[in-house]
């Protein structure tokens, strides 16, 4: 299994950047935990970020160039915003999860709609970086029933 988790915009300011809504751990952090929990899961991660919206519909389109079996994505504020990314995760046809730390629809009224959750298989948000073992968990789950293995 290979899977591309795809951080959107600011996620590279987390530890800094308002820590009572995103923690005081930085994304670096994060992902080496997500690295070792995929390495125990024999899954192999491609990891990206950035905060420009096309270079994350590139990012998007070379995880199918790459084959990657799904995808793992916190678009950040360009979830609220961008129909280009949700038409490329539409057209890759990966499944993808889609990943808050915060309960987005805790928040602003502005958070509360997605543009990418519709393409995704689901939605996880209010759990921090649990969040993403989650997401890592639920991809791994709808392989094996995609394969008919469960
Ligand atoms: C976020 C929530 C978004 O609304 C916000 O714009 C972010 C981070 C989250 O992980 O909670 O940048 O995606």
């Amino acid at each position: 299994m290979k899977i591309a988790v795809i951080n959107g915009p600011n996620l590279n300011l987390l530890g800094t950047r308002e820590p009572h809504i995103y923690g005081s751990r930085t994304l670096d952090e994060l992902m080496e935990d997500l690295s070792a929990e995929a390495t125990s899961l024999q899954c192999e991660l491609i990891i990206s970020q950035s905060n420009h919206e096309g270079v994350l519909i590139d990012q998007v389109h070379a995880a199918r160039k790459l084959g990657c079996n799904g995808i793992i994505i916190n678009p950040g504020g360009y979830t609220h915003t961008s129909v280009a990314l949700r038409d490329a995760l539409a057209a890759v046809e990966l499944p993808a999860v889609e990943v808050h730390l915060s309960n987005v629809h805790a928040r602003e009224s502005f958070r509360h709609h997605s543009y990418t959750a519709a393409v995704a298989i689901g939605q996880i948000c209010g759990f921090g970086a649990y969040g993403y073992s989650l997401a890592l968990r639920a991809l791994l789950n709808d392989q094996h029933c995609r394969s008919g293995s469960v």
